[in-house]
């Protein structure tokens, strides 16, 4: 048990910081995308740390206390009436996964299509979901850790 927590405390420092790789690649580039600038390795690296942050975000919404528990401990309406049940089952998944299909799409129209647009409209989307989304300390109480007995 006791390593599982090591492991698992790891896992979301990793999670944690990758969060700002990512929030200063997505900036990087949508700057260059937007100025017409197509920087393929750029992108590829934001493309990594995303579905990096996606693998690490699976393993702790199936395997963690804060995500897909919640429905098997509360039900559907319980969960959407409360801040913090529906942020961690619901809002900071759905959103994130979103995001992170429109970094994806992003990368792939980037090194086919002639101009980079559209990658800069796609980044700009996914970012500002991803400021949207993420349990940023002074949302507070709003998407704090709700407690689990169990756990
Ligand atoms: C761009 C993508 C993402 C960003 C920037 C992000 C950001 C964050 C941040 C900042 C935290 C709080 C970390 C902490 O308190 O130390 C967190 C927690 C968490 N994230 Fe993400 N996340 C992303 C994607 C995902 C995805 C796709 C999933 C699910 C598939 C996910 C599931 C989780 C879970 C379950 C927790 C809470 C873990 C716990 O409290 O035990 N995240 N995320």
């Amino acid at each position: 048990m006791e390593k599982f927590f090591i492991m698992y405390t790891g896992l979301l420092h990793l999670h944690n910081l990758l969060r700002w790789i990512i929030i200063i690649l997505i900036l990087i580039n949508i700057v260059k995308a937007f100025s017409g600038n197509k920087n393929i390795k750029l992108s590829l690296w934001l493309l990594i740390s995303a579905h990096t942050t996606l693998l690490i975000g699976l393993y702790q919404y199936f395997v963690g206390a804060n995500g897909f528990k919640y429905f098997a401990t509360y039900s559907m309406s319980e969960i959407m009436k409360n801040n913090i049940l529906r942020f961690w089952a619901i809002e900071h998944i759905f959103g994130m996964i979103v995001a992170i299909t429109l970094i994806t799409i992003g990368h792939i129209t980037l090194k086919k299509s002639t101009t980079t647009k559209k990658t800069a409209i796609l980044y700009l989307i996914a970012f500002i979901i991803i400021v949207a989304t993420i349990p940023w300390p002074f949302r507070g109480y709003e998407v704090g850790r709700a407690l689990f007995p169990g756990m």
